[in-house]
């Protein structure tokens, strides 16, 4: 049932003429070629199907925000939200205005500022942030082979003014414990992860399980905090565009300026999409379609 109906899903959105503007202010991510599509499902009861270039990787940027938090929850507990809040910031994610108003706390962990102050955190509680970041996603990910990609970061490192902007007005918060540019070699590391849509997908399996790597068992946040995270995937995950994604898809999830998105339907399955045409709230906008059709095609969305 699954694959027949992400096969009319590629044909549909393969068909419209839907308009889109790849990410260009990092370069790396303007290389990759537009017409790129894939859309993979895995579900919690073992089955796994999807149809489009499933064995490309994808720049995750934004979605790989979601581990980082993750790994921050896990380590610091309800105490990491003394560094980020819990409230959709309504603006563009790299937003200045907002940070300075609300003196330097951003409003989740999802936007820039939030996901900056997220590996702030984890540099302070682990010994090589860097490798530890990385093993912890290979983990939930159940595969030892997911990299940053060397020329996503530097290209994002070399143009991440914004960035810059961001962190240092926290720190003028005093809100950044760390030097600003090791704090942001992590961000920028994380947001270079890259993974196929079929390895994204399982990946994202585990905020399907409530905490629990499905393989393994091994219980990474409480089902408690899990119904937390997605929650505010759900409210945060797409920046000032989370109201129209809920309304149009109805699931928990999260977007990135390579394309993808990630979304899950608690206790039955998690998806991937991606394509590098965006709209101009920075989300995919077949993508976006793709999980519209998904929903509305299975007849389940959370609400
Ligand atoms: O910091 C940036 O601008 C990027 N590395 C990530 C932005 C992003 O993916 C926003 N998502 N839609």
């Amino acid at each position: 049932m699954y694959q027949e109906i992400l096969n009319e899903i590629f044909k549909e959105v393969g068909q419209s003429n839907c308009r889109g503007k790849q990410a260009d202010y990092i370069p790396e991510l303007a290389k990759v070629p537009p017409d790129k599509f894939a859309i993979y499902l895995t579900t919690l009861d073992g089955k796994s199907c999807g149809v489009g270039d499933l064995n490309d990787k994808l720049s995750l940027q934004s979605i790989a925000k979601v581990f980082g938090f993750t790994l921050a929850y896990k380590l610091k507990g309800n105490a990491v939200f003394q560094h980020v809040g819990v409230e959709p910031s309504g603006d563009p994610f790299n937003s200045l205005i907002q940070l300075e108003q609300e003196h330097g706390m951003p409003r989740n962990p999802l936007i820039n500022a939030g996901a900056i102050a997220i590996c702030d955190i984890l540099i302070d509680k682990l010994s090589n942030p860097e490798q530890d970041l990385l093993d912890f996603i290979r983990k939930i990910a159940h595969n030892d082979t997911i990299t940053y990609n060397p020329k996503v970061y530097q290209s994002e490192k070399a143009t991440g003014h914004r960035n810059r902007a961001l962190i240092h007005l926290m720190k003028s918060f005093g809100r950044i414990n760390n030097d600003t540019e090791t704090v942001l070699d992590l961000y920028f590391k994380l947001c270079s992860v890259e993974m196929t849509a079929p390895e994204l997908s399982k990946t994202f399996l585990v905020y399907a399980n409530h905490g629990k790597i499905p393989e393994t068992q091994e219980q990474i946040l409480t089902s408690s905090q899990t119904k937390r995270l997605n929650a505010i995937m759900q409210t945060c995950g797409f920046y000032d565009e989370a109201g129209e994604f809920t309304f149009r898809v109805g699931l928990p999830g999260k977007s990135g300026v390579g394309g993808g998105i990630a979304a899950i339907h608690p206790g039955k399955y998690a998806v991937a999409v991606w394509s590098p045409l965006l709209n101009s709230k920075g989300n995919s906008v077949k993508g976006m379609k793709a999980l519209e059709l998904l929903t509305t095609k299975l007849g389940w969305s959370i609400f």
